[in-house]
């Protein structure tokens, strides 16, 4: 039998001998694509290529996808688990021609893999295309020798495919295979299999030849070229050629299944085997998520790490584990897969890590939030309703961090649905709130209409060289009242990689216009202007001056060279598991978030910030290469996983102390920038801090306002800089034992005045009635008065009042024996009294207290104590 990785490989080889070119999976969170959420195809790292909007490297290429199915257009998630088939997470084997072949060879090699490579029976195998692809439909009669009553058509939705609501699409052509089983295949009439549910037929390649794109009016038009986009799900491929009716039986799941048996203690039975699926599904899907640089949090992306870890702990304890134990599995993940996807290795104990803590932390929210959801189940019963409402739901959701489908879930095992077109109309709310934020940052131009100005290349980044430059407008458009140009070499700047795109201005006599932004959109660098003289008459060809913003930039640069010390500066002292999480390279400061799983110390903040001051003084020579990805890899380079195909990169090095991959702007030297100071470290998810510091004259600036203060307390306290830090310590004591002083003193004055409140007590029965407005400054020291006065009264009843921060409040006292003999209680006097001044109160039969809000009303209310009482021993 065939191993999933020899499978792997046949796919690769093939591919290799037929010219294409292996490149790398992207990972599965996308860095560039506001679009997505996850990267739900192959072709999702070639997008700017089929747009038009990015030259392709090579004409062929091939690869295994890391690819999640979690939102959106491609969502598999409720299918997971409930089948054998269906994955949040799993592996597309892709081909594609850019530009190149088209759907000749694309199918011809299909057919020759499948059947000469893997030897898959011609018989169980059927072709489908895309309703009127006669094209498809004669190439497969005459590709291949497919029996001729398997080349099936279908419409829309099984056969345009589409990698989301926008972007490049086209029709496919698929092979589905007949897996063979009991189940009737409908006589001749397959067209009756394919595509239904039916399990005997599986999708297993998908060939989309992509000739269109989708724009955000759903308004589809033709691409410059065509091209040819296949994914092959390698899961089902494996499970076929393995021999097996489930995915789950393969190699490439076995391990872990044996593992979840090992620590639940459950063996798995793939009849009842739904919770040991889910949870091996998850896992992968956890595992690559995170080392790919998401985390659970509590919106976007986070949020669906979250609810998946939920899900499958929640199906870990209908097998009796309540204790976090997935975190456990991730190493098995990692042996199955570490050698295909090397990134994995680097980072399984952070991972580990992550989800052990995320399952720490459900726990108690589970618990939490379990009790939260049976009082709505009460309540809803109580209201004769049979449907939890959207806004409980939501509020379960927003507050307590409870997935809407395991509310649903739990609603359903006591026999209650939910209201979750409510729920969703809330949620979508929330999220128009949050895009609307963001708003500016995602609008995307996306090939909409440029005015052309002048023509040839355009876009060349000359801003490493220079800040200044003449340049030529190549087009522009209005988009959202803002104005955007494109210059033929530009010296800006376009924001990526945490640094901030730069602004600054573009001129001639005409025309001045004021850069407030720089952007990418593919291999385009977008400016957008303002036009502070002149008008749209004055864009012509004549060449501007482009002037970059100089000051700025340099603080800018400061900042990211600052970064990358940093980065070093983390790693030596904390340890190689250190690894950039993201960052924020600005002008006034810098922020760095990394992983790490507990506070960095002040210590250890202090040799981090001596340690990148060490190296600013040492005013080691930037030194920049262009390096293929794997030779910079090989040479030590730090890459952030964001990095992409791209076969060139650039490496960034300072001394022999950093070196990094790095698109960004950066001093000369490391003496440039001048100063370094850390201004916060925090934490900002599960294993990852955050450190926020400045540079150059920030760092100045910082460390003035900090003499200044200083000198100030200087000359308040009198003393030598110095002593300062005894003088205040001293002051806190004194003023500690002062108050101290205080309280004993009013505690005193109070007792005495307490003594005259009895000395004049009055007589109910044959007990003591004692009522009085004291002066307080809180609600502790009036019931510290209620337990004095209780203690001096003997047999009684006291009550004091007063008012505090404008409303009324009373304690009541009522001694033990007057309980017994009379009924009295506290408890019952102060919920009367506190009716009479508007609000509520209660407590034990011997203390109690009441507040309300109306405070005109007290005396009046301490008057009346005597005649209550009398009442209530009556
Ligand atoms: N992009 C195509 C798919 O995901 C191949 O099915």
């Amino acid at each position: 039998m065939k191993s999933a990785k020899q499978i792997r490989n046949d796919f690769f080889e093939f591919f290799k001998n037929h010219d294409h070119k292996f490149i790398r999976s992207a990972p599965v969170v996308p860095y560039d694509d506001a679009t997505l959420l996850f990267t739900n195809a192959g072709m999702n790292q070639f997008k700017n290529i089929f747009l038009n909007l990015e030259q392709p490297k090579v004409p062929r290429a091939y690869n295994s996808q890391k690819v999640i199915r979690v939102s959106g257009k491609h969502n598999d998630l409720e299918e997971v688990g409930k089948d054998t088939y269906h994955h949040t997470f799993f592996e597309m084997l892709g081909s594609w021609s850019f530009g190149d072949y088209y759907k000749k060879e694309a199918i011809r090699w299909a057919w020759e893999l499948f059947t000469d490579v893997w030897n898959i029976p011609k018989d169980k195998l059927y072709a489908t295309v895309y309703k009127n692809d006669d094209e498809a439909f004669n190439l497969w009669l005459s590709e291949t020798d497919i029996p001729r009553d398997h080349v099936l058509r279908f419409g829309e939705k099984d056969n345009f495919w589409e990698m989301g609501e926008t972007g490049p699409c086209g029709p496919c052509s698929e092979l589905h295979i007949d897996v063979g089983g009991t189940e009737d295949i409908h006589g001749s009439d397959p067209e009756r299999g394919v595509n239904t549910d039916n399990p005997r037929f599986m999708e297993l390649w998908n060939l989309v030849f992509i000739q269109n794109n989708r724009d955000e009016n759903g308004k589809l038009t033709e691409l410059p070229a065509k091209h040819v986009d296949t994914g092959a799900g390698f899961e089902r491929i494996v499970a076929y050629l393995q021999g097996k009716t489930s995915n789950y039986e393969t190699d490439l799941f076995t391990p872990i299944l044996e593992h979840i048996s090992k620590l639940t203690g459950v063996p798995y039975h793939p009849e009842d085997g739904a919770a040991h699926r889910v949870i091996a599904d998850h896992i992968r899907m956890l595992t690559f998520s995170i080392t790919d640089g998401a985390l659970p949090a509590n919106d976007g992306r986070g949020y669906v790490l979250r609810r998946i870890l939920r899900r499958a702990a929640r199906f870990g304890r209908t097998l009796g584990i309540n204790s976090a134990f997935m975190h456990q599995l991730v190493p098995t993940v990692v042996d199955i897969m570490g050698d295909t996807f090397p990134e994995l290795k680097e980072r399984t104990d952070y991972v580990a890590r992550v989800i052990q803590s995320e399952e720490e932390s459900f726990s108690k929210t589970l618990d939490r939030g379990i009790e939260i959801f049976q009082n709505l189940v009460d309540e809803t019963r109580t209201q004769k309703i049979d449907a939890l409402p959207g806004e409980a739901v939501f509020k379960l959701y927003d507050t307590y961090g409870f997935p809407a489908d395991l509310t649903r879930l739990m609603a359903e095992e006591e026999g209650l649905t939910v209201d979750m077109d409510d729920f969703e109309k809330r949620m979508a709310q929330q999220r128009a709130k949050a895009r609307s934020a963001h708003q500016f940052k995602h609008q995307q131009t996306s090939g909409g209409d440029w005015t052309e100005v002048t023509t040839g290349e355009h876009s060349r980044f000359i801003g490493y060289e220079k800040t200044e430059s003449m340049v030529h407008i190549r087009h522009y458009q209005m988009h959202n009242d803002k104005m955007v140009v494109v210059l033929d070499e530009t010296p800006f700047y376009a924001e990526s990689g945490g640094q901030i795109g730069d602004t600054g201005v573009i001129r001639n006599d005409a025309l001045e216009l004021k850069v407030t932004d720089t952007q990418k959109d593919g291999d385009r660098i977008l400016h957008y202007v303002e036009i502070m003289r002149g008008d749209f008459e004055q864009i012509n060809g004549e060449p501007l001056q482009a002037l970059v913003e100089a000051e700025r930039r340099q603080a800018v640069k400061r900042n990211h060279s600052a970064t990358h010390l940093l980065h070093a500066a983390l790693r030596k002292t904390l340890g190689d598991h250190v690894k950039q999480a993201g960052s924020l390279v600005a002008e006034t400061h810098l922020r760095f978030d990394f992983s790490h799983y507990k506070k960095v110390g002040e210590e250890e903040l202090k040799q981090i910030e001596n340690l990148v001051n060490e190296e600013i003084r040492l005013n080691a020579r930037t030194s920049v290469a262009l390096k293929s990805f794997d030779e910079a890899q090989q040479a030590g380079a730090l890459a952030f996983f964001g990095e992409k195909y791209g076969d060139e990169v650039r490496t960034v090095k300072f001394g022999d102390f950093s070196f990094e991959l790095c698109g960004g702007t950066h001093v000369d030297a490391t003496g440039d920038i001048g100063s370094f100071r850390i201004t916060s470290e925090s934490a900002i998810a599960a294993g990852v801090r955050r450190i926020e510091a400045v540079t150059g004259a920030g760092a100045e600036a910082l460390n003035r306002r900090d003499r200044d203060v200083v000198q100030e307390l200087r000359h308040l306290l009198n003393c030598e800089v110095t002593d300062l830090p005894q003088r205040v310590a001293l002051l806190a004591t004194e003023k500690h034992e002062l108050e101290k002083q205080v309280k004993a003193l009013q505690f005193h004055q109070m007792a005495a005045s307490l003594e005259n409140l009895i000395t004049e007590a009055e007589k109910v029965a044959d007990f003591k009635v004692v009522s009085s407005v004291i002066q307080v400054s809180g609600m502790d020291e009036l019931k510290d008065a209620g337990s004095a006065l209780m203690d001096r009264l003997g047999s009684g009843v006291g009550v004091l009042g007063a008012v505090m921060d404008g409303a009324p409040y009373v304690v009541c006292v009522v001694s033990q024996d007057l309980t017994a003999k009379y009924k009295l209680k506290a408890g019952d006097i102060v919920r009367k009294l506190g009716q009479q001044l508007g609000g509520g109160g209660g407590g034990k039969p011997n203390l109690a207290t009441a507040g309300g809000k109306k405070p005109e009303k007290l005396e009046m209310v301490i008057a009346g104590v005597k005649s209550l009482v009398e009442q209530e021993v009556q």
